[in-house]
């Protein structure tokens, strides 16, 4: 989550519809949550309205027909709309899943109202500020569409309702547009499925829109974004470009058609299983090399269909992949890896905190002398998009300090403790559940929070810190009776991590054992969460998300992947004079408005 810790500016704001043509079965909600993904990390926060599933809403009209034969509509639109219902539960499920923070709000609860016939209804009203003071716990608000609250019950708007249901809050909460999420890329001048010479469209007007549309974005949708001068756009699942519908001349663009890409995945362990696992949800998208194992007969007895292992190294990066992920850890084979494969031209996107710390400077000039990317945001924070926010607001101005949770093990562990438990079996469940290091001495130490907290100082001031110069307290060294005082004044102890900038440019940085005010932003801070304030001349920031673990470090590792892919295909500038320690891992450009 990312929002102002103090009120000095507010959130970009975009509103994402996912339509049952994205919503095939349960498994399309984790490739709805990376598209939401994408924009909390470049700091938007999202509302994402959602259809639901495909045949969903026939087969609850079709049982609601038979069951109340000549049903009267307002009994059918109470019916029907269970299925946005049970849609937005989902797509929040997955969204938590993958360590996003989300609020999933029925209508009522939003004063969402409709009038109009009980099926074809019209929405009428928003309860604003409700709905954005979940923005402030929350980096999305997922929504059902569809529906509202009419005055005697629900009703329902009327087929592609949603998408009428995204226009109107993109137009009460002032989004600076509602996307439209479908499966196809754009508006196109004739169906594309089967019309090959079609042309898509970058950009038409309200009126040339209804008439192409083909029932592609809802009439009704079109018609409100027009009086009410929201702008729509339609694009497919993880493409950079849409189609803008809005006060605009028609213009028709090049049809994209992106190459798979090839993936060599070094390391099958938590993480990189994560990673595979979403890999192979995208099959058009990219083509997998085999994975490199330590036993590749073990994980092809118990891996995923479709993954094939290998313990040959040359054989994981045959045929020139164009990006490696790096998943195996440590500062072993890891680290020389890393420089081989930027050396050798290829793409990096790695989780490993050590191997960025240690090899900063190093692998930036690789990737920029082989003009590849290398990318690790999921090294610090997990999905909390604290390197990204940093790039963000370091440009704009001098970052004074950033100090946060930056080791979920030891948030985990600090947590059982106070609830009593053993520190051996508090390591024990942090081990069982996929946050722990292969050595959890390197979490409890305060190592692995120092190489995080080196790689912020880099994203943040510019400077060169070894994490073994940076000054840490271990976990170990916190007794009992420290423990015990703290509780009984109310504190929570936590593992802070902290930098700030002296006026003379010195950099101060220590990993510390705090005791904090149990109202403190860090102390909230639950199990395997991180959470960052980033003290800014004028303003703070507060970014928070789960810090480790299989799904959120796989979401992070996967849209570094997805960026890569968006530049491969010329839909993400290239950012000119790259100043290496900072944009080498942007996730937004700059100067790109995020698609
Ligand atoms: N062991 C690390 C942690 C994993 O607990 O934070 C994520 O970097």
């Amino acid at each position: 989550m990312t929002s102002p810790a103090s009120p000095a500016s507010a959130p970009k704001l975009c509103v994402l519809k996912f339509g049952s043509s994205v919503l095939h079965t349960a498994d399309d909600y984790a490739r709805a949550a990376h598209e939401v993904y994408r924009h909390t990390r470049a700091g938007e926060k999202v509302v994402a309205v959602v259809s639901a599933l495909d045949g969903e809403t026939d087969a609850l009209f079709d049982v609601g027909a038979s069951v109340g034969q000549n049903s009267h509509d307002a009994m059918l639109a109470r019916l029907v709309r269970c299925g946005e219902l049970k849609s937005a539960a989902l797509m929040g499920l997955a969204l938590q899943r993958a360590g996003i923070t989300a609020a999933v709000l029925d209508p009522h609860e939003m004063s969402l109202k409709a009038e109009g016939s009980s099926l074809d209804a019209n929405l009428t009203g928003l309860d604003k500020a409700r709905v954005l003071a979940h923005f402030e716990q929350a980096d999305v608000i997922v929504a059902p569409g569809f529906f509202g609250e009419g005055a005697d019950g629900p009703v329902t708007l009327g087929r592609g309702g949603t998408d009428l249901t995204a226009v109107m809050f993109a137009h009460w909460l002032g989004a600076s547009r509602a996307r439209l999420i479908k499966d196809v890329d754009g508006v196109y001048t004739d169906d594309p499925a089967h019309v090959p010479d079609a042309h898509r469209f970058d950009q038409l007007d309200y009126a040339e829109a209804a008439r192409v549309s083909r029932g592609l974005v809802q009439d009704k949708a079109i018609q409100a974004a027009q009086s009410l001068g929201v702008i729509i756009e339609v694009a497919a699942l993880g493409k950079a470009f849409a189609t803008r519908i809005g006060p605009v001349p028609p213009k028709t663009g090049a049809r994209h058609r992106v190459r798979p890409l090839r993936v060599a995945m070094l390391g099958h362990g938590s993480v990189g299983a994560g990673v595979c696992e979403h890999l192979l949800a995208h099959p058009g998208r990219f083509q997998l090399n085999p994975v490199l194992v330590r036993n590749a007969l073990d994980h092809a007895r118990n891996g995923q269909a479709g993954l094939r292992f290998t313990e040959d190294l040359a054989e994981a990066l045959e045929n020139q992949p164009d990006i490696v992920v790096e998943t195996i850890g440590g500062t072993g084979v890891a680290r020389s890896l890393s420089q081989s494969v930027l050396r050798d031209g290829m793409h990096l996107v790695t989780a490993n905190k050590a191997v960025i710390a240690l090899d900063f400077d190093r692998l930036h000039e690789l990737a920029a002398d082989s003009g590849r990317q290398l990318r690790y945001s999921a090294a610090v924070g997990g999905g909390a998009p604290i390197l990204e926010t940093l790039d963000r607001v370091s440009q704009s101005g001098a970052v004074l300090s950033v100090e946060g949770v930056m080791n979920g093990t030891c948030n985990f562990i600090l947590g059982r403790l106070g609830e009593g438990a053993l520190l051996a079996d508090a390591i024990a469940e942090a081990q069982a559940l996929g946050f722990a290091e292969a050595d959890p001495r390197g979490d409890i130490d305060g190592d692995d929070a120092a190489d995080k907290l080196a790689i912020i100082i880099r994203h943040a001031f510019g400077v060169s810190i070894a994490p073994g110069d940076i000054a840490k307290e271990s976990l170990s060294d916190l007794s009992a009776h420290r423990m015990q005082a703290a509780a009984e004044q109310n504190l929570v102890f936590k593992q802070v991590g902290h930098c700030s900038a002296s006026s003379d440019g010195r950099i101060e940085a220590r990993i510390e054992l705090r005791a904090l005010e149990p109202d403190h932003r860090l102390a909230l801070l639950r199990n395997e969460e991180n959470g960052f304030l980033v003290q800014l001349p004028h303003e703070s920031l507060y970014v928070q998300g789960k810090g480790a673990g299989r799904w959120p470090t796989a979401e992070a590792v996967f849209a570094d992947i997805v960026d890569i892919q968006r530049l491969a295909g010329g839909h993400l500038k290239q950012p000119a004079g790259l100043r290496p320690q900072r944009c080498a891992q942007t996730a937004r450009m700059p100067g790109e408005e995020i698609a």
